[in-house]
C-alpha cells in the first residue's frame, strides 16, 4: 500500500511502487483528466502537478509521490464552478479534440501560479513539452493569457479547489 495525497484527498494504493502515477489516476482513483499519450514524456498529456511543479504522471511512479501533493485538472475546479484556467480555455473554445488540453492546463496552471503576468515568450516556452496534433496553439496561447487576466482578478482563485 502506498499513500498518496490527490487533489487535497488521501488514498491508499493498492499498486506496485513503480507503478506511473497515470495508471493509479485513471484505473484506481477514476481521475481520467490526464491522458496517455506517448507514455515516455514526450506528449505532455499526461501531465499533472505534484507539489505546484508540472510534473509527466507517465513517468513518475508512485514510490516517489508518498508525503508530496499531486494536483490534477479534476483539483482545480468543476462544471458548476469551473478554475480560471479551465474558464479561459473555455471562453477561447482552445479545444479540438481535447486529447492535449488537460495536461496544458496543468503547465500552465503551474505557471501562473509562479508568475501570474506571463509573457507570450514565456507561455511559449513554458508549454514546449507539449504536442497539440490538432494545432490549436494560437488559441491555447490566447487562453493562457485570458487566465492570467482572470487570476490578477480575483487572485484568491489562483490555486483552484485545492
Ligand atoms: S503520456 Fe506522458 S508525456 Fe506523453
Ligand atoms: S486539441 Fe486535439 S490534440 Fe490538442
Amino acid at each position: 500500500m502506498i499513500d498518496l495525497m490527490v487533489n487535497g484527498r488521501s488514498h491508499s494504493v493498492d499498486a506496485d511502487p513503480d507503478t506511473p502515477l497515470l495508471y493509479v489516476l485513471r484505473d484506481h482513483l477514476e481521475l481520467n483528466a490526464a491522458k496517455y499519450g506517448c507514455g515516455l514524456g514526450q506528449c505532455g498529456a499526461c501531465t499533472v502537478m505534484i507539489d505546484g511543479v508540472a510534473a509527466f504522471s507517465c513517468v513518475t511512479p508512485i514510490l516517489l509521490l508518498e508525503g508530496r501533493k499531486v494536483t490534477t485538472l479534476e483539483g482545480l475546479g468543476t462544471v458548476e464552478k469551473p478554475a480560471p484556467i479551465q474558464q479561459a480555455f473555455i471562453e477561447e473554445q482552445a479545444a479540438q479534440c481535447g486529447y492535449c488540453i488537460a495536461g496544458m492546463m496543468m503547465r500552465a496552471q503551474a505557471l501562473l501560479q509562479k508568475n501570474p503576468n506571463p509573457s507570450d515568450g514565456d507561455i511559449r516556452s513554458t508549454l514546449q513539452p507539449h504536442l497539440c496534433r490538432c494545432g490549436t496553439h494560437m488559441r491555447i496561447l490566447k487562453a493562457v493569457q485570458r487566465a492570467a487576466e482572470l487570476m490578477r482578478a480575483s487572485p484568491n482563485t489562483v490555486k483552484g479547489a485545492t
